[in-house]
């Protein structure tokens, strides 16, 4: 079982969007899909036609070892399953503090569900808080979508150490799965350039596959749905059917 996080403590960068996108993709191919919403503000969860709302069960309850992890999915339109969150979350985050060996709540829960999927995708929300270590201490490998722009490069060095920090900790095998290029607009030199650096930096840990600016992947969460199901044809929907491939040819 492979556990990817979506992770970058900037906001707005397409996190949420690539982690139900590459859900949604993965299931296409045949994988079998849980997405973890460990975002207080639930965009995943959302953007998956869940009512946040009015939740049974939450990532939440989860942290919490109110719920496992079992109990708390519900099946989404995409064809993956979801832990949902809504702002309840940030109450988990201090609830927590009260807790032992907080970091490994949600490593802890992942182990009853090893055989029931390919893939275990966690939205992480725009902060290196509690919540993301959880994540992080819970994943196989990391991916950091990055939008190609002036300050994209900035922050990433925090990222980078904290991740350093909890592979010499809590998750010695902890990788860098991929660095994502997100909203790609190739007639802005910015762009291009911003592109040249993260190949410079990170080299083969960039993935091939680049994620095109594309309306229909901002307008799809509003009707719940992955932009496979709202739009197929879609450039942004290609782009995360080939990001999928890629992942899947160099899984190891
Ligand atoms: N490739 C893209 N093209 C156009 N809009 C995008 C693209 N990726 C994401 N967006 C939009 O950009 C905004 C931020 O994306 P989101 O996935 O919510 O970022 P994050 O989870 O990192 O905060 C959202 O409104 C989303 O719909
Ligand atoms: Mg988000």
């Amino acid at each position: 079982m492979n556990v990817f996080c979506f992770c970058n403590q900037k906001g707005g960068v397409a996190k949420t969007t690539s982690c139900i996108n590459i859900a949604a993709s993965l299931v296409s191919q045949g994988q079998r899909v849980l997405v973890i919403d460990l975002d207080p503000q639930g965009n995943a969860t959302t953007g998956s036609g869940i009512d946040k709302s009015e939740l049974l069960a939450s990532s939440n309850d989860v942290l919490l070892a109110a719920k496992t992890l079992l109990d708390a999915q519900q099946a989404t339109p995409g064809g993956y399953d979801l832990v949902p969150a809504n702002s309840e979350l940030t109450q988990a985050e201090i609830d927590l503090l009260a807790v032992p060996l907080r970091e490994f709540r949600l490593r802890n829960a992942l182990k009853a569900v090893r055989e029931h999927y390919d893939y275990v995708l966690i939205d992480c929300p725009p902060s290196l808080n509690m919540l993301t270590v959880n994540a992080l201490v819970a994943s196989t490998g990391v991916i950091i979508p990055v939008q190609c722009e002036f300050f994209a490069l900035e922050g990433l060095t925090a990222l980078i150490n904290t991740i350093e920090q909890i592979k010499q900790t809590a998750n010695p095998t902890l990788k860098i799965r991929g660095i994502l290029r997100t909203m790609y607009d190739g007639r802005n030199a910015l762009t291009l350039e911003v592109s040249e650096q993260l190949l410079t930096v990170f080299k083969t840990q960039v993935f091939q596959t680049i994620i095109p600016r594309n309306v229909r992947l901002a307008e799809a969460p509003s009707y719940g749905l992955p932009v496979l199901l709202y739009d197929a044809n879609a450039s942004g929907a290609k782009a995360y059917v080939a990001l999928a491939t890629e992942l899947l040819l160099s899984e190891y």
